[in-house]
C-alpha cells in the first residue's frame, strides 16, 4: 500500500488546540477517583440537550447502545416491524435486530443519501411500529414527509442521528423531530469522544424514565430490578471530554463546511461534465458534513490511483445493509436499486476541520487529473 501525504482523518492535531484545556479537567478526575456517572455526566447532559434543543439527553455507552435503549423505551417487541434506510452503517439496523424487531426496508434518495419518504406507503403492514430514519453523513432526512407519514399511521419515529449532531432541517436539529433520537460519540463523529460514547434524546417525560431505567439494569431502588435493563452508563471522563469540545463545535463545522464548498465548487465542471456526482445541502437543511461523498463511476479504480499517488480516501459504504452476509439466511436480496447505485459508487474524501488548505488542493488536483480534465 502506497503511503498517504496525509491522513484521511486525523484527531491528533484537533488535540493539540484542547490540550491546556482539558488535561487539568480530567486529572481532577482521577484526584477524586469518581469515574462513573456523576457531576460531569450531568452537566454535559445539560448542556448537550439544549445544544440540541430537547428535554432529555441521557448519555449512555455508544451510538449502537442508544438506539437499542431508545426502541426498548418505545416498547419494541419481537416480531414487530420498523421502516428503515437500507444505505447506513450497520447499527441501524443491528439494533432494530437486537430487539428481535424486524427490519423492513425503504430505498433512498440518491439526493441526500436518505430514506425516501414516497416508498414508506409500499413498505407498511399491520406489523409495523416505527420508523428510523438515518441522518445520514450530516444531512438529516426528509423530516416533514416522514412524521406526517407516522402521525398518519400511528407510527413511533426513532432518528439515527448517529453521524448528524448540530444537523438541522427547517431549523429543528437532529435528535429533536422525532419521538426519540441517538447519537453517537465514537471519535470519528463531528463530536468525537475520548472512547465510545452515545446520547439517547426526547422530549417525552416518560421515555426519558425508561432510557434511563434501561441504562442502569432496570433499577430505580438499588438492587431491585423492574424491567430487564443492562449497564450502559458513561464515564465522567469522556463526558468531561465532550462538554469541553461541545464549546467548539460549531466552529468545526464551518470549516467543516469550507472544505465541502471548496471541493464544490472545484469539481461543479467535472459534475456538470457527468464524471461524478456531488453532495449537496438540501433546501431547508444545515449539513454538517460529517463525511463528503461522491458519487463516481469506476470507484474502486478511482480510490486505487488516488491511493498510489498518496490521496486517501474511503468508502461508506461498500455494500447495502440488506446484502451483508449476516442478514442473507432473512433474504432481503439486493433489490434496493437506488441503495446499491451508491454503494457502488460512493467514495468519501478526506473532510476534517483541521485539514489544511494545502491538503484540500492536493485531493482537487488529484481528483482533476484523474477524471482527464487537466
Ligand atoms: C448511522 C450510524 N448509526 C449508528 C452508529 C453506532 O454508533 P456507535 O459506533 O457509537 O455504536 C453509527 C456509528 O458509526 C452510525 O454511523
Amino acid at each position: 500500500m502506497a503511503t498517504m501525504k496525509f491522513p484521511f482523518f486525523d484527531l491528533t492535531r484537533q488535540y493539540q488546540t484542547l490540550k491546556e484545556e482539558v488535561e487539568p479537567v480530567i486529572l481532577k478526575i482521577f484526584e477524586k477517583q469518581a469515574f462513573v456517572m456523576g457531576d460531569e455526566v450531568s452537566f454535559f447532559e445539560r448542556d448537550v440537550a439544549k445544544y440540541i434543543g430537547v428535554k432529555h439527553a441521557i448519555t449512555c455507552s455508544s451510538g449502537t447502545d442508544a438506539l437499542v435503549l431508545a426502541l426498548k423505551a418505545l416498547g419494541i417487541k419481537p416480531g414487530d416491524e420498523v421502516l428503515t434506510t437500507p444505505y447506513s452503517f450497520f447499527a441501524s439496523t443491528s439494533a432494530i435486530l437486537l430487539c428481535e424487531a424486524r427490519p423492513v426496508f425503504v430505498d433512498i434518495k440518491r439526493d441526500g443519501y436518505n430514506l425516501d419518504p414516497t416508498k414508506l406507503e409500499g413498505a407498511l403492514t399491520k406489523k409495523t411500529k416505527g420508523i428510523l430514519p438515518v441522518h445520514l453523513f450530516g444531512q438529516c432526512a426528509d423530516m416533514e414527509a416522514i412524521l406526517a407519514f407516522a402521525k398518519k399511521h400511528n407510527l413511533f419515529v426513532l432518528e439515527d442521528a448517529a453521524q448528524s449532531i448540530g444537523a438541522k432541517y427547517a431549523s429543528k436539529s437532529a435528535g429533536s423531530m422525532g419521538d426519540m433520537g441517538a447519537v453517537s460519540f465514537y471519535p470519528t463523529k463531528n463530536l468525537g469522544g475520548a472512547g465510545e460514547g452515545g446520547l439517547v434524546t426526547t422530549n417525552d417525560d416518560v421515555l426519558a424514565e425508561k432510557a434511563k431505567l434501561l441504562r442502569v439494569h432496570g433499577m430505580k431502588v438499588r438492587y431491585t430490578h423492574d424491567v430487564l435493563g443492562w449497564n450502559s452508563r458513561h464515564d465522567a471522563t469522556k463526558a468531561a471530554y465532550l462538554r469541553i469540545k461541545l464549546k467548539y463545535l460549531d466552529g468545526w463545522v464551518k470549516q467543516r463546511a469550507l472544505i465541502a464548498k471548496r471541493y464544490s465548487d472545484e469539481f461543479s465542471q467535472l459534475e456538470k461534465a457527468g464524471k461524478l456526482q456531488l453532495p449537496r445541502q438540501l433546501d431547508g437543511n444545515h449539513h454538517v458534513w460529517n463525511q463528503f461523498t461522491i458519487l463516481i463511476e469506476n470507484r474502486d479504480v478511482v480510490r486505487k490511483n488516488l491511493e498510489e499517488k498518496g490521496i486517501p480516501t474511503d468508502i461508506y459504504y461498500p455494500k447495502t445493509i440488506p446484502a451483508q452476509p449476516v442478514l442473507k439466511e432473512l433474504g432481503y436480496g439486493d433489490i434496493y436499486s437506488e441503495a446499491k447505485y451508491c454503494a457502488d459508487r460512493a467514495l468519501a474524501l478526506p473532510i476534517f476541520p483541521e485539514l489544511t488548505e494545502s491538503e484540500q488542493a492536493q485531493v482537487i488536483d488529484a481528483l482533476k487529473k484523474e477524471k482527464g480534465s487537466r
